[in-house]
């Protein structure tokens, strides 16, 4: 990019502002080339980088009319009037990366702040849990990861997927009333079928915590048709759940918030507050379940949630409390 191409963005980006700030949506041309120390014609190809951008602003002669701004997951958008006080306070948003998750450990690994977002409209190399993949494409879902340094011993860590499912299911709750599900630890589901997974990563060095990547991936705008076969039975997005399309910046801002509120509680008390709702929104509690980590296979009935995020299996002779593994239901 050069000189030019970069005074022309930054321009672009302090006259959305300006437009924002604004009580009425008209705003003179020559007004804002005398705010911004610069000609019409500036303003106007400023002007005209936000309409590529999918704002839409109607250009008049002597004036500037905003319209709306694009649902797009930019530094712009999401910072808009974001409301949370760290999580999000430092964004960095890409169109195309191999997994946001990959990118953010590279920041954390270079000092990243705590609560820094980073998210990109597709990923090429998208990871799950379990060494599979996540299907990321463009325009349609949320791809997002969330650098956390929190205090904590290592192995408390999995406790941060489970509120991050928590308040996943709290901002969707909304979108969907009484469908939202949480499958231990941190599926969400509507019905039966997958919506968004969260991966989260640590990075500890000598049994303390470095850093956290709460990487979240949520089926928003897709079409059924547009999942991989293999995956198409089980998978579902809130589009096809609401039969109406969803805005990705409001979600991700409700988000931040929710989540920012969830973390501050645990780093201070660690579940207790969490536990009830997420007991509520569990869809394994009651049910006959089997968990396998590595070779490992317990069946039972899923009784309960512990204080350290455990998922605890009646078996016939005992209460086994289970730290990570993959969950079948038995019915
Ligand atoms: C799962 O349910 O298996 C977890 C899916 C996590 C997907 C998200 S999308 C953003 C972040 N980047 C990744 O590569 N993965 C997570």
């Amino acid at each position: 990019m050069n000189d030019t191409q970069l005074q022309l963005e930054r321009l672009s980006d302090e006259l959305l502002l300006a437009i924002r700030r604004r009580p009425t949506v008209r705003i003179g041309i020559e007004k804002l080339s005398q705010k911004f120390l610069t000609d019409p014609a500036t303003i106007r190809d400023a002007a005209r980088l936000l309409i590529s951008l999918g704002y839409r602003i109607k250009l008049k002669k002597s004036e500037l009319i905003f319209l709306s701004a694009p649902d797009s997951l930019t530094q712009n958008e999401l910072g808009y009037k974001l409301k949370s006080k760290i999580i999000g306070q430092n964004i960095f948003c890409y169109n195309a990366v191999k997994s946001t998750n990959d990118i953010a450990s590279l920041l954390a690994s270079d000092g990243a702040t705590e609560g820094t977002l980073v998210t990109a409209e597709q990923q090429t190399k998208g990871r799950g849990r379990h060494g599979r993949s996540w299907h990321s494409p463009p325009g349609t879902g949320i791809y997002m990861s969330i650098i956390l340094r929190p205090k904590i011993r290592p192995e408390l860590a999995p406790g941060l997927s489970i509120i991050a499912a928590l308040a996943l299911a709290e901002t969707l709750e909304p979108i969907c009333p009484g469908e939202i599900k949480i499958k231990w630890p941190n599926d969400l589901l509507i019905g039966k079928r997958k919506v968004a997974g969260i991966l989260t990563e640590l990075t500890a060095d000598k049994g303390k915590t470095d850093f956290v990547v709460v990487g979240i991936g949520i089926n928003v705008n897709q079409g059924i048709s547009s999942f991989p076969e293999e995956i198409r039975a089980r998978a579902t997005s809130l589009r096809r759940a609401t039969k109406r399309k969803v805005a990705r910046v409001a979600l991700v801002q409700n988000f931040l918030v929710r989540f920012e509120k969830q973390y501050l509680a645990f780093i201070s008390k660690g579940l207790v507050a969490a536990l009830p709702k997420v007991r509520k929104y569990s869809s394994l509690l009651g049910e006959p379940v089997t968990v396998r980590a590595g070779q490992k296979k317990i069946s039972g009935i899923a009784e309960s949630i512990d204080q350290q995020g455990r998922l605890l299996i009646r078996t016939d002779t005992d209460l086994i409390p289970v730290s990570a593994g993959e969950v079948t239901v038995e019915r």
